[in-house]
């Protein structure tokens, strides 16, 4: 994904692209791949038309792109590391862009300095929107008429290449609203989408019981995966509960009310040490007017809804709030065995809300795990590091997840602005414990 300190969701590897997924892809109806893959360039597409172009170029913050870079970035992907070496026939668009939009991949070479995409009023949007078409139409071809061979080696960069847009698809979304939300305008991506509230007789938060012992974590099967996410192995876990529901806004407004941010012994020291440097007294976009909390959408700004996922809040407020709350944040062992089974569907980014929303499920009186999937990512207390005998492969394609393995926490479960299809039980998000601009929030876990 994203990262200097944080992933950037490129992948890459001149030769090496197919080792990137743990199962290449074996896919071989060329009709359904170039539908797929028409159908995920349209969606980027989508989700930049209601931009301006003065929208597309800004870069707010280091850690986030100008609109333009992504649309212009994905499509760098496809032609460095399909077209360029795949299709003989294929006429690169702008040899300069090999520079502009290489994102983090030194097996690829120099690159644009990641704070300075903001600086780059040329190419632009239209001349992008070019390169786009450019690409699209040159994948489209190579899709539908590639020999055999060299579909063998076209499939899987193809699988890993959409896989990647639909990463930078959810990065758009978050860059945007942190682009909206430093303009005092306040400007709205979409407008407001009314919302369900709780049934009276949906069930409140409750706990669920999860068995200790020998379990087994990590993606294994024909199907996608990153490569971070296996091997599949083995671990041994205590019994624990995990509470049913994320923390709402209203419980975690009772975390502020009751002087959260103001007292050092919910916080871990690099935490609290944050909190003091960055003056944090509420989850990023919250707003205190009167005596009343608002938080900032990409519909626009609005009075904080109680029953709805806390989001944005960094690792260090997800691990403060739990000590505040006598708990302690899953382990992502934890979190993926207990999802084991969950359906693979909630609120995430084809539902358009672009924000989390309360549990609007009819009461059945048993308490049961919920919006697991979708919502907010769900931090975990669990470091960013290699599962046992993960081998980073050789290559720019083994920069893609391998080399950020430092100084990141995981979190689970996809958020509001996750693409269908574009995430399992076993993915494996990563950011700084600091970072707050992710649609990122928190499920409380104890031992039994
Ligand atoms: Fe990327």
């Amino acid at each position: 994904m994203r990262r200097g300190a944080t992933r950037d969701n490129a992948n890459g590897g001149t030769q090496l692209l197919d080792t990137a997924v743990q199962h290449p892809a074996r896919r071989d109806d060329r009709t359904s791949e170039r539908d797929r893959f028409a159908a995920i360039r349209r969606e980027s597409e989508a989700l930049a038309a209601n931009l301006t172009p003065e929208d597309q170029a800004i870069q707010s913050m280091p850690d986030a792109s100008p609109t333009k870079w992504h649309l212009a970035h994905t499509s760098w992907f496809f032609e460095t590391f399909i077209l360029g070496p795949l299709d003989r026939g294929y006429r690169v668009f702008d040899p300069a862009f090999v520079y502009l939009f290489n994102s983090y991949y030194e097996a690829v070479g120099p690159r644009h300095p990641r704070p300075e995409r903001g600086l780059l009023s040329r190419p632009t949007v239209d001349v992008i929107g070019a390169y786009r078409d450019h690409v699209t139409t040159a994948m489209l071809r190579l899709i539908e008429g590639a020999d055999a061979a060299v579909w063998r080696e076209v499939a899987p960069r193809l699988e890993l290449g959409l896989h990647h847009e639909q990463q930078h698809q959810e990065l758009i979304l978050m860059d945007i609203k942190h682009v909206f939300s430093v303009n005092p305008l306040l400007p709205a991506y979409q407008a407001p989408r009314p919302y369900a509230l709780p049934s009276t007789a949906a069930p409140g938060p409750g706990w669920v019981e999860f068995a200790g012992g020998l379990h087994e974590i990590g993606h294994a099967g024909p199907d996608f995966a990153f490569d971070n996410e296996g091997p599949r192995h083995k671990v041994w876990l205590d019994p624990f509960r995990l509470r049913s529901h994320p923390v709402s806004c209203g419980e975690y407004r009772e975390f502020i009310t009751d002087g959260g941010y103001r007292h050092a012994e919910f916080w871990l020291s690099d935490g609290w040490a944050t909190v003091q440097q960055q003056g944090w007294q509420a989850p990023l976009y919250w707003r205190q007017e009167d005596a009343a909390w608002r938080l900032f959408t990409l519909a626009g700004e609005r009075p904080i809804e109680p029953a709805e996922p806390v989001c944005h809040v960094s690792c260090y407020e997800a691990d403060a709030y739990a000590r505040w709350a006598g708990k302690r944040l899953p382990t992502e062992a934890e979190w993926e065995v207990a999802a084991a089974g969950v359906a693979l569907a909630g609120n995430i980014a084809d539902s358009r809300f672009f924000h989390p929303c309360a549990d609007p499920a009819p009461g059945t009186g048993e308490v049961a795990l919920r919006q697991m999937i979708g919502d907010v990512w769900e931090w975990t207390a669990s470091p960013y590091v290699a599962y046992p005998r993960f081998r980073p492969v050789a290559g720019a394609i083994g920069e893609y997840n391998g080399k950020f393995m430092s100084n990141q926490m995981v979190l689970r479960g996809g958020a509001a602005v996750t693409p269908g299809g574009h995430i399992r039980t076993t993915y494996r998000n990563f950011f700084p414990p600091s970072a707050r601009w992710a649609f990122s929030g928190l499920r409380l876990a104890e031992d039994i």
